[in-house]
């Protein structure tokens, strides 16, 4: 027997009601995300490996572990996207959006790539729904930003499941001065920190406090706090932030700890956490981004947003509305009748009806399908109902059924 060739680790094949959900769930996010003046973006899945290195940050896991690298045919290297900020960022910048319109919004959907070690929750390809606001440097537009991410999880059903964890990264002088006393504060125990975090000793010492072992985390209890070396700028940024999401009524958690993965941020930095997935609690993150704009060679202008794991949200008791279509199977009892009911079929799909056409005239055989399927209806043409231009519409889940005239199957149907 010949091998069969595997399922990339950490990939997953997507298909039918699995694929419905990613698909229904990205329609909703969009159609609200439109509400708060969001456009549609796609950007190419390769990018020039640079939208990433300049960005993401050198001591960041994504760039130094994780990220997927090819040669293409004429020399380029690139990189599958392991995330959608700078590479919407990019194209803002090549497309001159930015410098028409400093203002702008945009939501997006669509694979990014780790290469991480896969787990529950934790996969080489993910999914994210994603959402970038540039050029509004208001606290209060902060606010609005976490607003629109506490929206989408509540449309997605999950009010109560989760929880805002909020901090700030301050300013770049800020962002400094806290720097340099976390490097004095941590040199101090060079010996006993692990290799990952005296690697970053020198590169980004504000990783080390989100290091998961155990004795970094020991040493990390007695680390400076950000808050004493916030500029007073900074400070008063992040009240009003607060004060914003109060206003609004949403309850958050501050956490000095959330330093963030990714290196682009500054000011405000939140991840919406559950403690219902194990250890990739994380379903929805983001922040601030003033500086990265600039740093990919655009105009100076400023950014905030976020992104879904979308993979680990359907992991989670969500309700998706609307997943279900109004299924029917139509059968006909003979040849005879068969062209009426395939023209009938067709017509159906022109309405919100899913219709499945029977290419076979056994009845019991079709309407068993049917049940199997889910289907909420069974329409039965014989001829008989043929000659009174009727159907006969059988409710499968209630076991009634009533002769319908064919000209208003379509309403009779999304009436019930
Ligand atoms: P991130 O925190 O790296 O941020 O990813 C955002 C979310 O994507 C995570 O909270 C998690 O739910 C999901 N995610 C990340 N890695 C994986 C994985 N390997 N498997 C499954 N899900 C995963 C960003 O990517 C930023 N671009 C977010 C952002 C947008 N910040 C500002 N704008």
């Amino acid at each position: 027997m010949s091998t069969k060739p595997a399922t990339p680790r950490g990939m997953h094949d997507l298909y039918g009601e699995k694929l419905d959900q990613y698909t229904t769930l990205a329609t909703l996010c969009f159609k609200r995300a439109k509400r708060f003046g969001c456009q549609g973006i796609q950007t190419p899945i390769l990018e020039s490996i640079d939208v990433f290195k300049r960005t993401l940050g050198e001591t960041s896991d994504v760039i130094g572990k994780e990220m997927y690298v090819l040669e293409d045919k004429g020399g380029d290297l690139l990189a599958l996207r392991p995330e959608g900020t700078a590479p919407v960022v990019r194209a803002l910048i090549n497309n001159a959006i930015a410098t028409q319109n400093p203002q702008t919004k945009w939501a997006y959907y669509g694979p990014m790539f780790r290469y991480e070690r896969p787990q529950k929750g934790r996969y080489r390809q993910f999914h994210q729904f994603g959402v970038e606001s540039f050029g509004i440097d208001d606290p209060f537009h902060d606010a609005e930003i976490i607003h629109l991410g506490n929206c989408l999880l509540q449309d997605l059903g999950l009010n109560g499941l989760y929880t805002l964890e909020l901090n700030t990264l301050g300013d770049i002088g800020s962002r400094l001065s806290f720097r340099q006393a976390l490097v004095e504060y941590f040199s101090r125990y060079q010996s006993d920190l692990s290799p990952d975090s005296l690697e970053r000793l020198f590169k980004n010492p504000l990783r080390i406090l989100d290091s998961k072992d155990k004795k970094d985390q020991e040493i990390a209890q007695n680390a400076p706090v950000f808050k004493d070396y916030l500029s007073k700028e900074s400070a008063q940024y992040f009240e009003k932030v607060q004060k914003g999401l109060s206003l609004l009524n949403i309850d958050f958690k501050l956490n000095q700890k959330l330093v963030r993965g990714l290196d682009y941020y500054t000011h405000t930095a939140f991840e919406f956490t559950t403690p219902h997935l194990g250890a990739q609690a994380t379903i929805l993150a983001g922040g601030r981004y003033n500086r990265l704009m600039k740093e990919l060679g655009g105009p100076d202008i400023s950014g905030i947003g976020f992104a879904i794991g979308v993979d680990r949200i359907l992991d989670l008791p969500c309700k998706l509305e609307n997943q279900k279509q109004l299924t029917v199977y139509l059968m006909s009892l003979s040849e005879a009748e068969f062209e009426t009911l395939f023209v009938l079929s067709q017509k159906l799909k022109e309405s919100p009806v899913t219709a499945v056409t029977c290419f076979s005239y056994n009845l019991s055989k079709n309407l068993k399908k049917a049940h199997k399927e889910g289907a909420h209806f069974a329409l039965i043409l014989g001829e008989d109902e043929l000659k009174q231009n009727k159907v006969l519409v059988k409710n499968l889940d209630l076991g009634t059924q009533e002769l319908v005239c064919l000209e208003s199957l379509s309403s009779y149907l999304l009436k019930n």
